[in-house]
């Protein structure tokens, strides 16, 4: 296997964070040699609302982050997140087509095509479709049917669908960036390819990723993803509720948050806390200069996190999985470092909670080890696994169909026609 370059770009209410990667057949690890993050313009809740601002954001990050690699980027896989996003299971059934019974390849592409048949209306398309669980002649728990013997194959998926709208636009950015689509993922699945370990999806898991406008959340069970959904609400809320709180302006209640939460990191590490936090240092226009840390946390921040773990709490009840995921919440996302946020998710929602950061690569790590890159982390593994597929064959289904969603296929279809075009 040759080097290959893998790219990805995570479109962001806050940031458009792109990254840049090796996987060479010398290491088994994937080596992260350029990044970039860059302030987003026109993406609201994880929609594009003004295509030229994203399309001058998205490529002041690339064009960074192909100087920091020396490397030009041709494609890249992209995320896709926010309340467009939703997500249901369902059960394909085939006929063995060998008559001596045994399971090919050809007979699980079928029915992983017999169980995307689904009525969808004509302004949503699927970016996933992932097996979760196999069955041959009724027998359950099959991760792998291909070599098994018998005449009825039959197989659970999830399946996730978003707006085509939406879809479109991404790609329009793309398609102006010179940029080819490799597939949409969708950003609480790769956030949780980042920061969950193999043990919490098996034991089942809820990945719950923070952002600025949204929060994308994907639960695991037995292993496989089995509900993914994504609530209109985010960080940038807290920034609104002390900018109120405090009367100041959204950029220095913006710095304030994040000043408390470097102030809190400091304090555990110096096990010294003073029942004032001062700001002096921020050189705020406003008059503000000193806060009680009760009233900051406990009586402006605390309300806003409860009523986010209320409604995380909400979607786990919908999914139905609330009783198989003894794993917890792993949460992810800028959003992730809220002052408060570990202890007030305990609170309200009775699950063990732990900070999500991404770990499982190398190279140029140190600014990526931190919650509000696991989405881009996660584009990066993603695509490692989608190339290592590529070469080696018929690996993991999920990742060749991803190839008929509208942003492999799109892709692919562009691309062959151009062929044609003199
Ligand atoms: N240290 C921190 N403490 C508190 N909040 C933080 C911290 N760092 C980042 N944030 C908040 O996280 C939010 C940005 O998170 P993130 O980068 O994950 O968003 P995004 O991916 O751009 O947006 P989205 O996923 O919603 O489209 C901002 O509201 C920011 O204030
Ligand atoms: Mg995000």
């Amino acid at each position: 296997m040759a080097d290959e370059l893998i790219c990805g770009v995570d479109i962001g209410s806050s940031k458009i964070a792109t990254i840049v990667g090796v996987k060479s057949e010398a290491s088994p690890d994937l080596k992260i040699i350029g990044f970039n993050t860059t302030p987003s313009r026109g993406v609201r809740k994880g929609l594009i609302v003004d295509i030229g601002e994203v399309t001058a954001s998205v490529e002041e990050s690339v064009e960074k982050a192909e100087r920091m690699s020396g490397h030009k980027l041709t494609s890249a896989y992209v995320s896709v997140g926010g309340p467009h996003i939703s997500s249901l299971n369902s059960h394909g059934i085939v006929a063995v087509s060998n008559p001596q019974g045994e399971i090919n390849e050809d007979d699980v592409e079928r029915v992983i095509e017999a169980a995307r048949a689904i009525s969808l209306s004509n302004t949503r398309e699927i970016i996933d479709v992932s097996p979760r669980d196999f069955m041959v002649d009724g027998q359950a728990g099959i991760k792998n049917a291909v070599g098994m013997t018998g005449v009825r194959l039959e197989v659970d998926t999830h399946i996730i669908t978003a707006s085509l709208t939406n879809l479109k636009n991404i790609d329009r950015v793309f398609d102006d960036l010179g940029l080819a689509n490799r597939g949409f993922v969708f950003a609480g699945a790769a956030s949780a390819n980042a920061v969950l370990t193999n043990t919490e999806k098996e034991l089942g898991a809820v990945l719950v990723d923070i952002g600025g406008g949204k929060i994308d959340i994907a639960i695991y069970v037995d292993g496989a993803l089995s509900y993914s959904s994504s609530i209109p609400i985010g960080a940038r809320h807290i920034t609104n509720d002390i900018a109120v709180g405090l009367r100041v302006s959204l950029d220095s209640a913006e710095k304030i948050k994040l000043h408390l939460s470097r102030y809190l990191k400091e304090a555990e590490t110096l096990k010294k806390k003073t029942p004032e936090i001062n700001f002096h240092d921020l050189n705020l226009p406003e008059e503000v200069t000193e806060v009680s840390l009760k009233s900051l946390v406990d009586g402006i921040i605390a309300p806003r996190l409860e009523e986010i773990f209320k409604l995380v709490f909400e979607e786990i009840e919908k999914s139905a999985f609330g009783q198989q995921v003894p794993s917890g919440l792993i949460i992810a996302g800028g959003g992730a470092l809220t002052a408060g946020m570990i202890e007030t998710g305990k609170k309200v929602v009775g699950l063990p909670i732990r900070l999500g950061i991404p770990d499982k690569v190398s190279g140029l790590v140190d600014e990526v080890i931190d919650p509000q890159y696991a989405t881009t982390v996660g584009l990066l593994l993603y695509g490692a696994e989608d190339v290592a597929v590529g070469e080696g064959g018929f690996k993991n289904f999920n990742r060749i169909w991803k190839d008929f969603s509208i942003g492999g296929s799109v892709g692919k279809l562009k691309n062959f026609f151009k062929q044609f075009i003199p």
